[in-house]
């Protein structure tokens, strides 16, 4: 089946030798090795990324600028095909197929269970920000229109409260009124997007432990995934790092009682991503470190009502009731990032304050 694609990519090697890899769930991924090394080949998922060639342009032109002023910086560059193109459309599969270099010795986890694997990765990301910081953000394209425009994510609940599943919408007002409780979030979203205080950045925006490699010593290596490269602001990647690497157990978790807010992870998260970011962002971005989470945790909360209310459209259910619960589990973690909003933000002050008295 992917005879054509080897030869755009003229890999030396039959194609059984594409084993499918990894646990992502966007893209499909196979490792090949070949003699002339190890190669990751991804078909772009084309119903998420309608665009792939917005991504081509976005990895382009970040690594380049990255490849000039940061020669060292492991950045991994996609191989050109012999159409000299760093995207081949296959006719037969109707796909987008990328290759790049397998980063070797390297290996991805998909749940957070150390503080310093928060700490590796929260380091990675705001390195990746850090080194792209004079990097103009507006020369990225956008590869998931309103990815992140909470605004709109809470008009669609909206739209689902007055259109969707009736039998739903009468057994979910509890999560409804909690949802409806905490609009205040959306609000924070709209100035932020009107504060000159705030930076328009290159975002990576899906800042999953799964999307950071590690080396044998679980040592950080770089940032992989840049499908959601877009301009953005930086509580976009912080808060999907506090939303997935605080609570011992995911959006799945049925269990709400299980879920709770790891203080010794938001810490490393803090002096990780601070620790690279420090001087390059504002006061008033700082102050909005713990707003992050909750921007992120709100806005998947509400994606998964919203879907639950609009019978699982969107993402699909694997069981009567599953968005339901991840909205339940989500806006549970949301209630507990909250009852310590404030301590935490205590953590972020005195680690600026702490960083000042030392220069
Ligand atoms: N260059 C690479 N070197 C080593 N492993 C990689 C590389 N690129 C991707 N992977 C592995 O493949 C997995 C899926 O890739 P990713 O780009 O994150 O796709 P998805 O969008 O489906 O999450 C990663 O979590 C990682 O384990
Ligand atoms: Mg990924």
């Amino acid at each position: 089946m992917l005879e054509a694609v080897f030869k755009a990519f003229d890999i030396k090697a039959s194609t059984s030798a594409a084993i499918p890899f990894g646990s992502g769930l966007i893209n499909h991924t196979w490792r090949i090795e070949t003699e002339e090394g190890t190669f990751i080949l991804q078909r772009v998922n084309e119903q998420v990324f309608k665009w792939p060639e917005a991504i081509v342009h976005n990895i382009n032109l970040t690594g380049s600028y990255l490849h000039h002023h940061y020669p060292d910086y492991l950045f991994v560059m996609p191989v050109k095909s012999i159409y000299n193109e760093e995207i081949f459309f296959d006719k037969e599969t109707g796909g987008y197929y990328r290759l790049c270099p397998f980063i070797e010795n390297s290996h991805t986890i998909d749940v957070v269970q150390k503080p310093h694997q928060a700490y590796e990765a929260a380091k990675q990301f705001g390195k990746f920000s850090r080194l792209l910081s004079g990097f103009d953000a507006h020369q990225l394209k956008i590869t998931l229109p309103n990815f992140h425009n909470l605004a709109l994510r809470y008009q669609q609940f909206e739209e689902a409260l007055n259109n969707g599943n009736l039998s739903r919408i009468r057994a979910s007002q509890t999560l409804i009124q909690l949802v409806k409780e905490n609009k205040d979030i959306v609000a924070a979203f709209e100035e932020i997007k009107t504060n000159p205080r705030f930076k328009l950045r290159a975002t990576h925006h899906d800042t999953k432990i799964s999307n950071v490699l590690f080396d044998d010593d679980e040592k950080g290596m770089c940032v992989i995934d840049l499908d959601t490269l877009m301009p953005g602001y930086f509580i976009s990647d912080v808060g999907d790092m506090l939303r997935t690497y605080l609570s011992p157990f995911s959006e799945e978790e049925k269990d709400f009682s299980k879920v709770e807010i790891r203080e010794e992870y938001f810490i490393a998260i803090l002096h990780a991503y601070l620790g690279e970011l420090e001087d390059e962002l504002s006061d008033e971005e700082k102050k909005h470190f713990v707003y992050a989470g909750k921007f992120m945790i709100y806005m998947q909360a509400l994606r998964f009502l919203t879907d639950h209310l609009n019978d699982d459209v969107y993402y699909g259910s694997k069981y009567e009731g599953q968005n339901f619960v991840r909205a339940g589990n989500q806006l549970m973690l949301l209630q507990k990032l909250m009852d310590k909003e404030e301590r935490l933000c205590a953590f972020v002050s005195s680690f600026s304050a702490e960083r000042v008295g030392a220069n």
